[in-house]
Parts: structure tokens; C-alpha cells; sequence
């Protein structure tokens, strides 16, 4: 199984090399476009990219999910030409995926020799302080489906890419978080940026109410549908990692409307809709496009 696999990822990769420039066959940077974020790749140099639908890269599978295109684009960014690989759409747990095929490209990614990854996602804000719009750099995660059997690394363990018991106290690199912190001030960012912890939870329900007062109580600031399985496999591969919530939504985890209530209650209050975290993550983009871009040209 294990063989099969690694042939599966080889595969892939080669698959890629034939279509790659030789000056790109070796991508320094992995990034990942999160809900409603595709317009990240407008910041890779045109002119000298390579685009490769994910339908034709055999082992790869489809991103199912409106608002994730299903392309890698592989090109430089900013004055420094550093060399990247960009997922523009990813695969989800929750469209029925295992977590071996939503992270497989990321195994691909590293074969491809990728050092850096920079991992963007559309979360809810848990964290009262935070308001849709806000930029949250994740600090350290809670991996809910993880904990409890559902976690990229189980099966048996690819010893090419990492150990079996592998840590995770210090998986979000330090060094990456005060870089983009840094760069967003050279770009004159006045958007707010926070630092905290993202849930994972499988999806693709939002939260309940108590769902929401659970999650807060457990620690995290913000939750979401992605990022944690990609995060651990890539630092299992020994990648650095970097990972950024935009914050689309705010959850709310005020009590249900009962049927003690005297007054009316707002049932709309609170309400997730993927329209409005595409509409917040659309607005966003260019402040985050500019930060990715002037991180990545510092790397
Ligand atoms: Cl409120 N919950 C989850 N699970 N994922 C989200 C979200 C909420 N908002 C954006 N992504």
C-alpha cells in the first residue's frame, strides 16, 4: 500500500515535470488559495507561468466547492522571482475525500522539492473581538477530527517523508508569522491582523449555537473546514509553515430562540452563508495578495 502510494505521488510528479521549464521544475514556495482568495494567483508573473488543471494530473482530485477553481499555477512572485506552486482551489474533507487524497498534492508539492508552505482559509470568528474582514495568522490549531480518528497521517507511516510520532508544538513557524507581519506593515496595511488558534472541524455544516460556545470554551478563536490536514502533512514532509485566516463571519453563540421567550427573536442573527464568506474573502483579497507578495519576494 505504501509503495503504491509513493508511485501515486511519483506519478503525479512527473507528470508535472513534463510540463514544467526546467527553471520551474523546482518550486521554492507552496501556497494555497482559500475560499474566495483565487485572486491571489494574480500576483505570480504571467508571462513565465505554467497552468495545470488538477483533472489531468493523474491521482489528483477534483475540487468540488464554487469559489475553488482546480488548478495549480506554477511562476514567480515579485522583484525577487521567487519560484512558486499555487493550488488555486482545494480539496475538503467533507466532500467526501479522504484526508490522504485532500493532502496528496501537498506530498506532490514536496517530491517537487517545496520548502515553504503559505496556507490561506475562510474562517468564522469565534474569538469575540474579531470582526468579519480581520486577518487571524494561525498561532497553533485544535484538530478536532484528528483527536478523535479521522487524521491525515493515520495508516501506515511514509518513513521517505517523515516520522511516525510526530510533534506539533511548534508546527506554525515563528519566524514566518513576524515576516508577514512585517511585510503588512511595509505595505500599509491598516486592516487588522490578530495571531490565535483555528479549529478544524470536518463540515459542511456551520456551527450551532452550542457548537459555538463548545468551541470557544476549548480555546480556539477561529473555526473552519480546512487547512490542519495540508498543515500536518506538510510539516510531517518538513516544510516550513505558515497559515492565515481571513475572518468572513462572526458565529454566534448565544442561546437558541425558546419557547420561554416573550419577545420575538432575530433567527437570522448569526447565520453562516457561503455568499457572505465569499463576499468578505473577495473583499479582502488585494490586502492579502499584497502581503503574500511582499512576504514570499523577503523569503
Ligand atoms: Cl462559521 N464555520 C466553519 N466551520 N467554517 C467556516 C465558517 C464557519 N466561516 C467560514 N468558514
Amino acid at each position: 500500500m505504501t509503495l503504491n502510494y509513493l508511485q501515486g505521488l511519483e506519478g503525479a510528479r512527473d507528470y508535472i515535470l513534463q510540463r514544467l521549464p526546467k527553471e520551474l521544475s523546482s518550486p521554492r514556495v507552496l501556497i494555497i488559495c482559500g475560499s474566495g482568495l483565487g485572486g491571489i494567483q494574480k500576483i505570480i508573473e504571467k508571462e513565465l507561468s505554467v497552468v495545470v488543471s488538477y483533472s489531468s494530473i493523474p491521482g489528483f482530485k477534483e475540487s468540488t466547492v464554487s469559489g475553488h477553481e482546480g488548478k495549480l499555477i506554477f511562476g514567480y512572485i515579485g522583484a525577487n522571482k521567487v519560484s512558486v506552486m499555487c493550488m488555486v482551489g482545494r480539496l475538503h474533507f467533507y466532500e467526501g475525500y479522504e484526508l490522504s487524497e485532500a493532502t496528496f498534492p501537498i506530498r506532490v508539492a514536496s517530491l517537487l522539492g517545496v520548502s515553504v508552505m503559505i496556507a490561506t482559509n475562510a474562517a468564522g470568528g469565534i474569538n469575540p473581538l474579531y470582526k468579519p474582514g480581520d486577518l487571524m495568522i494561525i498561532s497553533d490549531h485544535i484538530n478536532f477530527p484528528g483527536l478523535s480518528g479521522s487524521h491525515p497521517l493515520r495508516g501506515p507511516n511514509v518513513d521517505e517523508f517523515g516520522p511516525r510520532f510526530l510533534p506539533l508544538s511548534n508546527t506554525y513557524d515563528l519566524e514566518l508569522r513576524k515576516l508577514f507581519f512585517q511585510s503588512a506593515q511595509s505595505r500599509k496595511i491598516t486592516r487588522r491582523i490578530a495571531e490565535g488558534v483555528y479549529a478544524f472541524v470536518s463540515g459542511p455544516t456551520y456551527e450551532t449555537r452550542a457548537e459555538v460556545r463548545f468551541l470557544k470554551t476549548a480555546g480556539a478563536d477561529a473555526v473552519g473546514m480546512s487547512t490542519v490536514p495540508e498543515v500536518i502533512i506538510a510539516h510531517h514532509c518538513g516544510m516550513r509553515v505558515f497559515a492565515l485566516s481571513l475572518i468572513t463571519n462572526t458565529c454566534v453563540g448565544d442561546e437558541p430562540a425558546s419557547i420561554f421567550d416573550e419577545a420575538p427573536v432575530s433567527l437570522e442573527q448569526g447565520k453562516a452563508t457561503h455568499s457572505e464568506v465569499l463576499e468578505y474573502a473577495n473583499k479582502a483579497s488585494l490586502d492579502v495578495q499584497s502581503i503574500i507578495q511582499a512576504t514570499v519576494n523577503r523569503l
